[in-house]
């Protein structure tokens, strides 16, 4: 072997080694280069199983969200019946202890063989203080209302005690259903003008009397001949107890009866 071509030998082998160092340089990025496509495709996937997650945890919180706000809404409903029911117990309660001091105040003889019951009143009739009130839902003039109060074995109420008024304010006050949906009560000045009495003829006494502000203004728009029976009712019931007003008597309108309770 000369030494040119020993020479030319060298180069060869050292050119090929190079060659084979450049492709294991290739072999080793393609390698790197797949291994780190498999890591984005792993993280990709990551990111949209937590991305679903997230979106699934949203949906889940606006569901929950929804619910709370109709039990909220559920709870308000439940509160204001409670109320209602506890202002009807309330009533009743009254009713039953005014009841009880009845007969604390008469208590029975011993020897007394008859039980001696509870004021109670017919059915629709209500009891307060001893006595059974009706509330009518039908119309009828001053003088109509009156007859049929009697056919009952009653008459137009007449209120004696602010007690009275407060109760009979109070039961007028719920069963209204537009501003002047006012019950005729048993009072009236068209004997004489400007003398209001009662309907066992007592005049109506001034610190007893509940008349709304500036009445009885005597108007003539419903009638030319004045206004001379008396009626009540305050929507709501009035604050003041003040909730009557007078009317033309030939005016169709609601009546409150009143009897003595029965006993015994
Ligand atoms: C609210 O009340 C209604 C009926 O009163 C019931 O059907 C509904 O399931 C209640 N909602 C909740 C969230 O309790
Ligand atoms: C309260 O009583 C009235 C009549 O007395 C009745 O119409 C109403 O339903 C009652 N309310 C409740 C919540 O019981
Ligand atoms: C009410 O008006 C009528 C008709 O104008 C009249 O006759 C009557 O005297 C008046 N009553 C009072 C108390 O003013
Ligand atoms: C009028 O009512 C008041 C208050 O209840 C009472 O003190 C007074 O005795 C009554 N007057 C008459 C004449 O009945």
């Amino acid at each position: 072997m000369s030494r040119a071509q020993s020479y030319k030998e060298g180069e060869a082998a050292a050119s090929q080694q190079a060659e084979s160092n450049t492709g294991s340089k290739v072999r080793s990025e393609r390698v790197a280069l797949l291994l780190l496509s498999a890591l984005l495709a792993a993280a990709a996937v990551v990111i949209y199983r937590l991305s679903f997650a997230h979106f699934q945890t949203n949906k889940n919180l606006q569901m929950l969200k929804d619910e709370n706000e109709a039990m909220r809404k559920n709870l308000t409903m439940l509160k204001d019946e409670n109320e209602a029911m506890r202002k009807n117990l309330t009533e009743k309660l009254s009713e039953l202890s005014s009841c009880t001091s009845e007969q604390l105040i008469r208590p029975k003889p011993a020897e007394a063989k008859t039980t001696e019951s509870c004021p109670t009143c017919e059915l629709d009739w209500d009891l307060n203080g001893g006595k059974c009130y009706y509330f009518s839902t039908n119309y009828l003039t001053w003088d109509q209302s009156r007859s049929v109060c009697k056919g009952q074995g009653a008459d137009l109420v007449q209120i004696n005690s602010e007690e009275e008024q407060r109760f009979l304010d109070n039961k007028v006050g719920r069963k209204m259903t537009y501003f002047l949906d006012w019950f005729w009560i048993g009072l009236t000045d068209s004997k004489e003008a400007g003398r209001w009495l009662w309907v066992d003829d007592s005049p109506l006494n001034t610190s007893l009397s509940f008349w709304y502000k500036n009445e009885p203004n005597n108007l003539t728009g419903e009638n030319p001949a004045g206004e001379h029976c008396a009626s009540m009712g305050a929507q709501g019931g009035a604050t003041d107890l003040k909730s009557w007003f007078d009317r033309s008597c030939n005016v169709a309108q609601r009546r409150i009866c009143e009897k003595a309770a029965k006993t015994g």
